[in-house]
């Protein structure tokens, strides 16, 4: 388990300056402004800091971008990051600006400098979250990173707004754990014992096991499992922060564990990246470790269909035709196409369940949505423009790309089987359309529901603002913000 760095807010005091060792970070503002501690930094460093910021280096710089001081001279600390920033800097700038020092400190212990900085807190957060690193599997013992401080004016104020903060970095850190985690490792069962650990925030978890989901009926997500040896499971996580017991939000993530694609084998080329295919669970299971974290007053439940999708000579075969909770029959033609076989049945579920206000559903669905939006947007399908246009305001708040996709009949007719009620897939053209309508197919007209193909977002090959490459998180800060303003209060 990776957590995430807890920085200390202490009072302002200039004197302390001078011997502060390791790193230290301090910020110019607007027309190259200096608050006590900067100029503080700058009068020791006789005038080093006014000289690196009237370089042309330095005016070229966006807000939230930095510049390591050359010879930090009488200050014990070993380098200065002089980083720029508006004294009233926009949520996303100060994110930025944690971001920025995160990399250039590479994990030694740290002063940031913040005096009277409005949203440090921001700050905070960009720097926890761009500190991750995924390391369980190294046999070398990496050294612990260095502690963090801030120094600012308001410690208590501070300590207080990072609270919030730090409950997203959780919440997100134990997305990107699950989803870095390699299947030998991340079984169905391991999934569910991490989720089941949830109950020490207050969340209430139910693990269902085969037995009760044939009862159920849920023929289609059981038929994803059968070829492998770790069973199919469901989780249930309730958070029911909202005392007036309202009706909760939905939150319903893909959790497959691997897949290998079944009897319709994947290429074995990249077959490796299967394991990031519980990436919807994930966030799910990221976003109800935030909320509970932070005691959202909200009532919210986040359900994930657990399961690998493995040939065997008991493997589901292309051609087989399954019963849906929902009763529908599934001809399933391509036994890839498993993520909306699962998510079927944990939609019906959730719905018969808990008649939810709104759902959302997330799976790393398709690989054509990443052919459509690449690795910068994940898709966003919907039967309702009220709740795609406030996810929509939430990701981008939160600078989460997202991007809505049409919806229709035509495409739907795609989905058209000769021998049972649907097919599981729908030909090459808008494959990832094809699989928002066969979801929309266990989707009650009147529930409120987006669903967000995450294939694209949910582990990339590059570093990213906020996370190394892997594992990025995405979608945990929205969905949080999504229930923050619109299901809170
Ligand atoms: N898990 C994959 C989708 C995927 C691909 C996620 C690449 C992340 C990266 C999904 O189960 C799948 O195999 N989808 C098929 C559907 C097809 C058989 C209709 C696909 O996209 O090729
Ligand atoms: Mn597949
Ligand atoms: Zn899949």
């Amino acid at each position: 388990m990776t957590s995430p760095i807890s920085p200390a807010f202490i009072a302002t005091d200039t004197d302390l300056i001078k011997g502060m060792e390791g790193v230290l970070a301090i910020f110019i503002g607007d027309e190259g402004s200096m608050d006590a501690t900067a100029k503080r930094v700058n009068r020791l460093s006789r005038g080093s800091v006014a000289r690196l910021i009237e370089g042309e280096g330095f005016a070229k710089l966006d807000a939230g971008k930095a510049m390591k001081l050359a010879y930090p001279v009488n200050l014990e600390a070993e380098a200065v990051i002089v980083v720029k920033l508006p004294k009233r800097p926009s949520v996303s700038e100060a994110r930025a600006a944690g971001s920025t020092i995160a990399k250039m400190a590479g994990g030694k212990a740290l002063n940031v400098l913040c005096g009277n900085l409005r949203r440090a807190e921001e700050v905070a957060l960009g720097l926890a979250l761009r500190s991750y690193a995924f390391n369980d599997h190294f046999t070398k013992e990496e050294d612990a990173p260095g502690a963090v401080s801030f120094m600012v004016n308001k410690p208590e104020e501070m300590t207080a707004a990072y609270a919030d903060q730090a409950a997203i970095a959780d919440g997100v850190f134990f997305t990107r754990d699950l989803t870095n985690e390699p299947a030998n490792v991340l079984t169905t069962t391991e999934f569910a014992k991490r989720l089941v650990e949830l109950e020490a925030l207050g969340l209430k978890v139910k693990v269902m096991e085969e037995k009760e989901l044939a009862k159920l009926g849920m023929g289609s997500l059981l038929c994803v499992g059968q070829g492998s040896d770790s069973p199919s499971k469901v989780v249930v996580m309730e958070w029911m922060g909202d005392k007036k017991g309202e009706k909760p939000f939905a939150f319903v993530g893909k959790g497959v564990v691997f897949d290998t694609g079944g009897i319709s084998l994947k290429p074995a080329g990249g077959m490796e990246d299967m394991t990031m295919d519980m990436g919807g669970a994930g966030v799910v299971a990221g976003v109800m470790k935030t909320l509970a974290s932070r005691k959202a007053k909200a009532n919210v439940v986040g359900l994930v269909g657990l399961v690998e999708n493995m040939p065997s000579g008991n493997a589901v075969r292309p051609g087989d035709v399954v019963t849906s909770m929902k009763g529908d029959t599934i001809e399933v033609i391509n036994t890839d196409a498993e993520g909306r076989l699962v998510l079927a049945d944990v939609l019906w579920y959730a719905q018969e369940t808990y008649e939810p206000v709104g759902m959302i559903n997330l799976a790393t669905l398709t690989g054509a949505i990443i052919i459509g939006l690449g690795h910068e947007n994940a898709g966003v399908f919907s039967n309702s423009d009220d709740l795609a246009n406030s996810f929509l305001k939430a990701a981008n708040k939160e600078e989460e790309g997202a991007w809505r996709m049409p919806m229709g009949k035509k495409y739907d007719e795609q989905l058209k089987s000769r021998v049972a009620d649907m097919k599981n897939v729908g030909g090459r053209p808008a494959g990832s359309i094809t699989a928002a309508q066969f979801l929309q197919r266990f989707v009650k007209p009147e529930t409120p529901w987006c669903h967000l193909d995450i294939a694209g977002v949910a582990s990339v090959k590059s570093e990213t603002e906020f996370a190394p490459k892997g594992a990025t998180g995405w979608g945990v800060r929205a969905l949080n913000r999504l229930i923050a303003d619109n299901y809170e209060g």
